[in-house]
């Protein structure tokens, strides 16, 4: 469904760590399809400014930024509320803000996990909640968690990621009952994605690992499968879309 409503009656997607990487491409890539978008951010205030002059000088009025500590629970449905104030609506929310860094058995403290459970799960559950009321008078109302298409072969440095991520994608099911029929929610869990940045995970993992596609993964190929599920998609809710190149079949 390509939407070409006036800008004022344009959809609107909230995306959270939307200024980079594959937030980024998700907030370009929903904003061609004729939404207008929030992007998220915490640190990356350049990027998120670049990115809102970007798209604004596409499209006029069509693109805002946001920022916010997600660990700060109490705090999120107040973001929630600025999304939703600046057009007067809010029709996806797209969870990308993610903590991805290794926690070796044997070095954990619970501040590590506490920070990873609440930026990868918790945080994205309270926005879950804090949309849904608007979501809910969307006629495309969505939600969107990135997980990790490793989820069910956890990495053994990574032992807490991996369970946010797991967590999360439980959630996926468990908000798609509760918020049905009204709202849809559905996970994408990308493979390795090469984002052109040396704090890329193909840096952090020592490099791009093996796909049956023989090809890296872009932030463009994770983009479109958010699109498709959010236009494309009406029938399916509380599934996870792997895209991964075939990684997980591989070893
Ligand atoms: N890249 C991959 O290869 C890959 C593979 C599997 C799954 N994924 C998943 O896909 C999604 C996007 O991946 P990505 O690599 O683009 O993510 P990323 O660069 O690791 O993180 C995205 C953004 O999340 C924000 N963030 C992290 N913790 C936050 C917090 N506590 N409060 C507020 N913002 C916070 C950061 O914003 P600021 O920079 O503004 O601080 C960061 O730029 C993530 O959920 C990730 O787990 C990615």
């Amino acid at each position: 469904m390509q939407v070409k409503s006036p800008q004022q009656n344009a959809p609107v997607a909230l995306i959270t760590g939307g200024a980079r990487r594959i937030g980024a491409a998700i907030a370009r890539h929903l904003h061609a399809q004729g939404m207008s978008v929030v992007c998220h951010y915490r640190h990356a205030k350049e990027e998120a400014q670049a990115l809102k002059d970007e798209l604004n000088q596409l499209r006029a009025d069509s693109a805002e930024i946001i920022s916010g500590e997600l660990q700060e629970i109490e705090k999120l449905p107040k973001l929630v509320t600025q999304a939703e104030e600046r057009w007067g609506r809010l029709d996806v929310l797209v969870n990308s803000a993610s903590m991805y860094h290794p926690t070796p058995v044997g070095t954990v403290t619970p501040e590590q996990w506490d920070a990873l459970f609440a930026s990868n799960a918790k945080a994205p559950f309270f926005l879950a909640q804090a949309c849904a009321p608007f979501l809910a008078k969307s006629e495309c109302g969505s939600i969107i968690n990135m997980t990790d298409a490793n989820v069910d072969r956890p990495r053994e440095d990574y032992p807490i990621y991996c369970a946010t991520k797991a967590a999360l994608e439980n959630m996926t099911k468990a908000l798609a009952k509760a918020l049905a029929p009204l709202i849809r929610v559905n996970a994408v869990a990308p493979g390795e994605i090469y984002c052109d940045e040396p704090s890329s995970v193909a840096v952090l993992s020592g490099g791009i690992r093996e796909t049956l596609l023989k090809r890296e993964g872009q932030v463009d190929d994770i983009a479109k499968a958010v699109s498709f599920l959010i236009f494309d998609s009406p029938h399916t809710t509380g599934q996870t879309f792997v895209v991964d190149g075939g990684e997980t079949l591989v070893g």
